[in-house]
């Protein structure tokens, strides 16, 4: 969408940028010029797409691994980024943890662990990035990717809607806290995006073999990455400049159907059952990915 060259000297730290949307992102960056950093928990993951995605663009991939509920490995991705490239320019908010639930049957724990991962997370990296500008006179800026259900309210995933709800707030705070140093903050609320990662946990096969969730979306399709990539990208360029504390719902139209997952009342115990068995699987197989 934008010329080349748009992010030439750019330095972009991408959260989650080994997988889905991260990685989409990562690459249409690198391609406009951009060098980045991916990071998350899983280094195999970030090395194998850090490799690929040099090969296809010819753009640098620096890659560091860092769960984003650890402030002191936050602050070592910013470090080894600065020493790498020179400095940091932007940062996209994009990891997440997720899987649909009904919420009588979550744990503790289990709602802890969407929270810190999703606005824990998001907070700890803006206020380590926001501190590292702020004293380097950095004019940067924030992307954070939200979901629709952070305006609508979703059953079946409440930990996620309150966190991706704080990190709106949050975003709409701090653009205005920060704007006088320059720094802009902004949001993306995408609709269905098929991804591995979320695909697996939020519409896993028995659930896809049963609701046609596509009728949902106006435009009667899920979304391409590219359209995402294109949109992020803009929102970090200088094209953007004069625009902060923006959230911009990217959904073909589904938002007008109300809280996304809401359609899951439909779903008995019973299947409850087979589903939360095949996205624990699924989060202990990705927890295998790449290992030896
Ligand atoms: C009930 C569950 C559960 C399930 C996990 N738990 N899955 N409870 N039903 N289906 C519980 C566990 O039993 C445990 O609690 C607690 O959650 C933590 O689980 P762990 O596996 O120990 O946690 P961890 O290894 O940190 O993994 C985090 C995770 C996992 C969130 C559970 O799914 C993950 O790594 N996700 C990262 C990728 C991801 O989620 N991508 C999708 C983003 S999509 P107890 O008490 O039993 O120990 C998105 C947008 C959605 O955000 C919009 C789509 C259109
Ligand atoms: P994904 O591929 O599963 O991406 C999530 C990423 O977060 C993974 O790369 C994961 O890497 C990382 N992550 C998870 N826990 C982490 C932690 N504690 N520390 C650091 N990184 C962590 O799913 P996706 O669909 O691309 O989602 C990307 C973003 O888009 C998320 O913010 C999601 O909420 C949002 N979104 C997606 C959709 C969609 O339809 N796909 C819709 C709305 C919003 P590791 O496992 O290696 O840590």
């Amino acid at each position: 969408m934008l010329r080349d060259g748009s992010l030439s000297g750019k330095t972009i730290i991408v959260t989650g940028g080994g997988t889905g949307l991260g990685k989409s992102m990562t690459k249409y960056f690198l391609e406009l010029g951009a060098q980045v950093t991916i990071c998350s928990r899983r280094l195999a993951v970030l090395e194998k797409t850090a490799k690929e995605l040099e090969e296809q663009t010819g753009g640098q991939v620096l890659t560091v691994e860092c769960d984003v509920r650890k402030p002191e490995q936050i602050d070592a991705v910013i470090q080894a980024t600065v020493q790498r490239f020179g400095a940091v320019h932007c940062l996209v908010n994009n990891s997440a943890g997720n899987f649909i639930s009904p919420t009588e049957r979550l744990s503790y724990k289990a709602i802890d662990t969407v929270v810190d991962i999703v606005l824990r997370g998001t907070y700890y990296f803006t206020l380590a990035i926001g501190k590292y500008w702020i004293e380097n006179q950095i004019k940067g800026t924030i992307l954070n990717i939200s979901t629709t259900y952070a305006w609508t309210g979703s059953g079946w995933v409440v930990p996620s809607a309150m966190a991706k709800a704080g990190v709106l707030t949050m975003t709409k705070s701090l653009a205005y806290e920060w704007g006088k140093y320059g720094i802009r903050l902004n949001a993306i609320a995408p609709g269905p995006f098929p991804t591995k990662g979320a695909w697996e946990r939020l519409f896993p096969t028995e659930l896809a073999e049963k609701f046609a969730f596509e009728n949902r979306i106006p435009l009667n399709r899920t979304g391409e990455h590219q359209e995402l990539a294109n949109l992020a990208a803009y929102l970090i360029s200088d094209f953007s400049g004069y625009m902060t504390r923006e959230v911009i719902t990217f959904d073909g139209g589904e938002v007008l159907n109300g809280g996304q997952f809401n359609f899951l009342h439909q779903v008995t115990p019973e299947m409850w059952d087979v589903l939360e068995a095949q996205i624990k699987s699924a989060n202990r197989a990705s927890k295998q990915e790449g290992k030896p």
